[in-house]
């Protein structure tokens, strides 16, 4: 069923999962089952109804029901209208196959590695990585050998690891008789940094590399799909690898309340390769709440088909609104006190490392203002939420959700700012410094792992903060 049969909607726009629970909530008039709010109909004081009301509105109560099984679809082992639903996210990604999630990625990432049956098993894990991953793992018993970045740059916060010593690594314990049996990468970080997964695995496997399971955590990776000049390095462009290693399979995870029109905690699994996907049902049957949330779904399916029909149009304007702010900041007097922070020039990209053009670091240091400082004012006195700040920066992350509006809105408000600044304190304005953490190190810096050593890992790994 499409949009346009249900809803009398203008355009065709193919939301079989949506159709589906509005059907039902039509027929529905009550369900004997459970969910006692449904509808409201638990509140019984009229002052309670009112205080929920305000605060969920009517639509949430109202999708409050449970109808699954053969009214809907299975959630665990869908073959209808939730199964249409994934594979039209499936489409869209070029993957073989999507599942979707409504318990977040953080859970994402355990159904994923969990379908390597990887249990006490060699796996090499990026370091970068969320700690969901590393918990998996450490609770799995897995032997765990640790990718460290050895490329340090603290001013941007972007780490990334050598090709080659990843090369050389996985090299080095196929010595031993005994590949990894799974490779497992932060594909994208949370600040930025992305490497390109196509790239990174086609040089492993030429090599000789025996590992043919690969997991890359994609949570904020969505965008990149739609970016002409990201797209080739996402998890899913496998079609030429699978050609020639068909043994080859890759998981991604993905936040989609990250960086689609979804709700909070509703996240994607796409796969491509053979004889993954009863695994990965299974294991979703057994680390998902068997008790899915209908909103979270229903939101993956409109997300999902917003970006089938304007993901494209919509992810340049998210470059073009970060690319203007960038251009305004270098340009424009009023921002002299700020500056794009960018990567000492010494600083050498390597081909299988690309930066967002989305996530933008304001470097504040010669207003004489902290990024904290900054962050506080403009939020107590523009309403301006930041979430990210490092020693010299405050973090930018462009989105779907920006316009040209809130882009004015925060140049005007950082214009203000150092105005205000400059007239109390007018000799602040200094040239910049090198601050003494921004460094190129390209020796390898070991990071002791964080279960080896009984230590938690680190909350201020960039890859740890939540959106
Ligand atoms: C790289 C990475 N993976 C996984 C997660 C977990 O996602 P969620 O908060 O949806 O559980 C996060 C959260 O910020 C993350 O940054």
């Amino acid at each position: 069923m499409n949009f346009t049969s249900c809803c009398n909607h203008d355009d065709l726009h193919e939301i079989p999962f949506v159709s589906a629970l509005l059907d039902l909530k039509k027929k529905m008039s009550t369900s004997v089952q459970t969910l006692p709010l449904s509808r409201g109909k638990s509140l019984k004081s009229p002052w309670l109804e009112r205080a929920y009301r305000d605060l969920l509105g009517d639509s949430i109560l109202d999708l409050e029901f449970t109808g699954a099984g053969e009214f809907l679809d299975a959630f665990f082992f869908p073959s209808r209208s939730l199964h249409q639903a994934e594979q039209l996210a499936a489409t869209l990604f070029g993957a073989d196959g999507t599942l979707f999630v409504t318990t977040g990625s953080t859970s994402s990432n355990q159904i994923a590695l969990d379908a390597f049956q990887i249990a006490g098993a060699r796996v090499l894990v990026d370091r970068q990585c969320h700690q969901s991953i590393h918990s998996f793992l450490n609770s799995a018993r897995c032997d765990l050998d640790l990718v460290h970045p050895s490329v340090l740059c603290d001013e941007p916060d972007q780490h990334w690891w050598d090709l080659d010593d990843l090369l050389e690594q996985a090299l080095w314990q196929q010595k031993s008789g005994n590949h990894y049996k799974l490779i497992a990468v932060n594909g994208h970080s949370y600040n930025g940094l992305i490497y390109d997964i196509p790239m990174v695995i086609e040089y492993l496997l030429q090599n000789g590399v025996r590992t043919r399971n690969f997991f890359v955590d994609e949570t904020w990776a969505i965008g990149n799909y739609f970016l002409p000049q990201l797209a080739s390095g996402t998890a899913m462009r496998m079609e030429s690898l699978l050609k020639k290693f068909p043994d080859l399979v890759v998981v991604a995870t993905q936040s989609a309340h990250k960086s689609m029109s979804c709700l909070r905690q509703a996240s994607l699994i796409h796969y491509k390769g053979n004889g993954i996907r009863p695994i990965l049902l299974n294991s979703r049957f057994k680390f998902h709440t068997t008790s899915p949330n209908y909103a979270i779904l229903a939101s993956l399916d409109l997300g999902r088909a917003q970006l089938q029909v304007e993901g494209t149009d919509l992810f340049r304007e998210v470059a073009r609104l970060a690319e203007k702010f960038s251009k305004s900041i270098q340009t424009n007097p009023h921002f002299d006190g700020y500056s794009i922070q960018t990567p000492r020039s010494d600083f050498i990209q390597p081909r299988h490392v690309r930066m967002d053009p989305t996530k933008i670091p304001l470097n504040t240091t010669r207003l004489g203002l902290s990024p904290l400082e900054i962050k506080r004012k403009l939020f107590e006195d523009h309403g301006i939420y930041v979430s990210h700040t490092t020693e010299s920066s405050l973090w930018f992350h462009f989105h779907i959700g920006w316009n040209e509006e809130a882009v004015e809105q925060l140049l005007s408000a950082l214009g203000k700012i150092a105005a205000r600044t400059k007239r109390s304190c007018p000799q602040t304005l200094r040239s910049p410094v090198p601050l003494p953490s921004n460094r190129l190190d390209v020796s390898a810096k070991p990071i002791s792992n964080p279960y080896q050593s009984n230590k938690e890992p680190s909350r201020t790994d960039s890859t740890v903060v939540s959106a």
